[in-house]
């Protein structure tokens, strides 16, 4: 089975890492854990932090990028001599100038593509690129550009994709591989010993990343070095990737992205705007901005493919499931994905006899990217409603299926322990916050509208990239600075790492400044994603913070003639214990005085040798559909979580809320739309594609912290919420959706059109 994401950027495998300070676990926190606001909240709402998007430099040109109108097409000429002659226009860029000929889409096969491939693979690829004085410019001048297309037949149907004489996306065919394929036990025996058997196909549809903030970059050449803003998970990727392409040193290069609105997978390494910014700053001399469109954007940074995944499993009649057999495919677009959709199906539950069978089909559509959970949502679909039937097969509370079933090694890790399986707890814990038992009891309604509730389960596969450093700096005034390359998403990552370091040198968050995200100043940290971002820089912090503590307490044990093991810091002083005459601030200690600054640096150590550290969830549905219109609302909803150590309960509870919203869309209302007679997306914008708003989004979200106090995962206690957050949302609705009106909607989303129809269907039959 594959990775399941493309997470990991540097070279540290999971067990590497060089080691940390192996500091005790937390016991009670005095300042991680506590519900605090964003440290750059004031900023981020005011306006006056500088995203890429905002950066203005002097004599800063705008990009304007030309795409592909046709879902399949060959670029046969290009005629930029009018779109040159346009008032403002600096440099225009197409496949045939010098240096543009970039390899794109690099493979283990070598590049599928190029920065301007001539082979249009899907809507919107790029074909030629300007630069001018203003934005409204540029755009006017890509209206001047004539592109002469050999307009090709297109197969965006994933099934006919396969089909011999089909149009083919790629040389050799449209299966991206052979399918990859993995088995344990015996299946046969398996379905042999169930008393009870179900199977089902489900669909799912493609959801689009959407970030709030566009993708886009600003270049800026200083001689031969590079300077890049970019909208990105991470600096460092961008950083290699820029390198590579302009055959620098990675000292030339320098990414910034000190803030970030959003990503989801959709900005890792370097977008083909980025490397446009750099080759017209080249070509011009000039900073260049290159910002997508929203529309450019909901066709050419990625999405969550769509599956067809179907399930057959098998039970006992005490609820021992005794067989999983999973077959997928997916459409991954015109490019591979790189990640896998089985992983559930082969690890969330205890079975002996699995086997799945996964195959990725290119179409001529935008590309699979990681998304995040990238396979998750889309296999908890299929795998929880799968539970789900079979409970009722049996007779048996759903929950109590589940709670029958916990792993407590990983299956697909050689039976490798967790540190930790909170999902027993968060099964019970997230039943006992819901009133599980109670809400079975009640009627489902007999009118139009009827209730009902759902379960479902989760985990997530990723255990994070250890190799990352931090250094923090204490100054003479008892202020302190972070400086860790990580980029904060929007998610808060800034202000729990600064949490992390008030917690250790006991002074308040308002005096740590945090320096992150800039690759000629920070330190190396992995793309903020996969769920590891706390987890894998938490402790760099951790450890660099106790570094920085240990010297300190060592000047005041010479200065105060104690040993340095009776002092604590306390409040932003040095104190002794047992002795309340001690107490020292931290700006007269005399020796920190003319020092001006201790400072220390923080690596993560190696994830644990002989054991996995995954988060866990169980979430909770109560929905409301109205049996004439079709329409779900979810009206109330209860998420526990086994993320470890909750760091700080604000961001905690918006993550899980904003995963949750996020699955309510994948369950109800998002898709993309392809025109069958095109191939074109006919819903790229806010407005068509149907992203929930907050009046759609549970009003009533309740989040269920389970702490199962992790002490051998990592030194924070820490195992990663943000995938977690929205990977069984869906599959609770669909549940839930059931239980209110028997239909099992196999085909996601939910939509009104497709509920009705098939409410209407069933009452035919009757
Ligand atoms: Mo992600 S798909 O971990 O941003």
């Amino acid at each position: 089975m594959k990775a399941p994401g493309p997470y990991v950027a540097g070279a540290a495998g999971p067990e590497t890492g060089k080691p940390d300070t192996a500091l005790p676990p937390w016991g009670e926190t005095a300042v991680v854990g506590r519900p605090l606001p964003r440290i750059d909240g004031a900023e981020r709402v005011s306006g006056s932090a500088v995203y890429t998007l905002d950066l203005q430099l002097p004599g800063m040109l705008h990009a304007a990028i030309l795409r592909c109108p046709h879902a399949h097409a060959r670029v046969k000429a290009v005629d930029t001599s009018r779109a040159e002659a346009m008032p403002g226009v600096r440099a225009v860029l197409t496949a045939s100038t010098p240096g543009a000929a970039i390899p794109w889409q690099l493979t283990q096969k070598g590049a599928l593509s190029t920065l301007f491939d001539p082979h249009c693979r899907h809507e919107g690829e790029e074909v030629a690129a300007v630069a001018a004085d203003t934005p409204y410019q540029a755009y006017d001048a890509l209206r001047e550009i004539s592109v002469e297309y050999d307009v090709l037949p297109f197969v965006i149907d994933p099934e006919r994709a396969l089909e011999p004489g089909a149009p083919a996306v790629h040389e050799g065919g449209n299966r991206q591989a052979p399918p990859d394929v993995y088995e344990r036990g015996d299946l046969q025996a398996g379905f042999a010993a169930a008393d009870a058997i179900v199977e089902q196909t489900y669909r799912t549809a493609v959801q689009v990343h959407t970030p709030m903030e566009v993708h886009g970059s600003v270049a800026r050449w200083d001689g031969d070095r590079l300077t890049v803003w970019d909208t990105t998970q991470g600096v460092f990727g961008v950083r290699s990737q820029l390198a590579q392409v302009f055959e620098l040193p990675l000292a030339s290069v320098r990414v910034i992205s000190h803030y970030m609105g959003g990503g989801f997978g959709s900005k890792f390494g370097l977008g083909k705007y980025g490397a446009i910014a750099a080759l017209l700053a080249r070509a011009t001399g000039r900073p260049v901005k290159c910002v997508l469109t929203r529309e450019d954007s909901f066709l050419c940074v990625g999405n969550r493919p769509s599956n067809v995944i179907t399930v057959k499993a098998g039970v006992k009649r005490d609820g021992t499931l005794t067989a999983i057999e999973a077959r997928l495919t997916g459409p991954v677009g015109a490019y591979p994905s790189g990640s896998t959709s089985a992983y559930l199906v082969a690890d969330l539950y205890q079975c002996a006899n699995v086997r799945t069978e996964e195959t990725d089909i290119y179409i001529n559509a935008g590309q699979a990217r990681a998304f995040r959970a990238p396979g998750f949502p889309p296999c908890s679909w299929a795998l929880e409603q799968t539970l789900d039937a079979l409970a009722e097969k049996i007779g048996m509370d759903p929950v109590e299926l589940r709670l029958k079933n916990i792993p407590t090694v990983s299956q697909l890790r050689k039976n490798r322990p967790y540190t930790s399986t909170g999902l027993a707890a968060c099964l019970r814990e997230g039943a006992r916050a819901f009133g599980w038992s109670e809400a079975r009891k009640r009627p489902r309604g007999k009118g139009r509208v009827r209730r009902g509730i759902g379960v479902a389960a989760g985990m997530w596969g990723y255990a994070g990239e250890p190799n990352a450093t931090a250094i923090v700096k204490l100054f003479a005034d008892g202020s302190a600075n972070l400086n860790t390359g990580a980029s904060d998403l929007g998610t808060g990552t800034k202000t729990v790492l600064a949490q992390v370091v008030a917690e250790e040198l006991s002074i308040p968050l308002a005096r740590i400044e945090v320096e992150n995200a800039d690759t000629g100043t920070t330190q190396y940290a992995p793309a903020s994603g996969g769920s590891q971002t706390v987890l894998v820089n938490a402790p760099a912090v951790r450890a660099a913070a106790a570094a920085v503590k240990a010297e300190l307490l060592a000047i005041a044990a010479d200065e105060l003639k104690k040993p340095a093991a009776s002092l604590v810091l306390r409040n932003g002083a040095v104190e002794a214990v047992g002795d309340p005459e001690v107490h020292v601030p931290l700006p007269e200690l005399k020796e920190l005085g003319r020092r001006e600054m201790l400072m220390a640096v923080g690596t993560r150590g190696p994830n644990p040798a002989t054991k996995i550290a995954l988060p866990f969830v169980a979430q909770f549905a109560e929905v409301e559909v109205n049996t004439a219109t079709g329409e779900v609302r979810v009206v109330r909803f209860v998420a526990a979580h086994d993320s470890g150590r909750v760091m700080n309960r604000l961001t905690y509870d918006s993550q899980v809320i904003g995963g949750v919203t996020m699955g309510t869309g994948f369950a109800l209302t998002e898709q993309r739309v392809l025109d069958r007679q095109t191939g074109k997306m006919v819903n790229a914008n806010w407005h068509d594609y149907k992203l929930p708003t907050a009046i759609d989004a549970p009003a009533d979200i309740t989040v269920v912290p389970i702490d199962p106090r992790d002490t051998e995962c990592n030194t924070t206690g820490a195992k990663g919420l943000g995938e977690p957050a929205t990977i069984p949302t869906a599959s609770a609705i669909a549940n839930a959706v059931y239980d209110a009106t028997g239909i099992r909607v196999a085909d996601a989303p939910i939509d009104p059109m497709r509920l009705v129809a098939l409410l209407a269907a069933r009452d035919r039959g009757r």
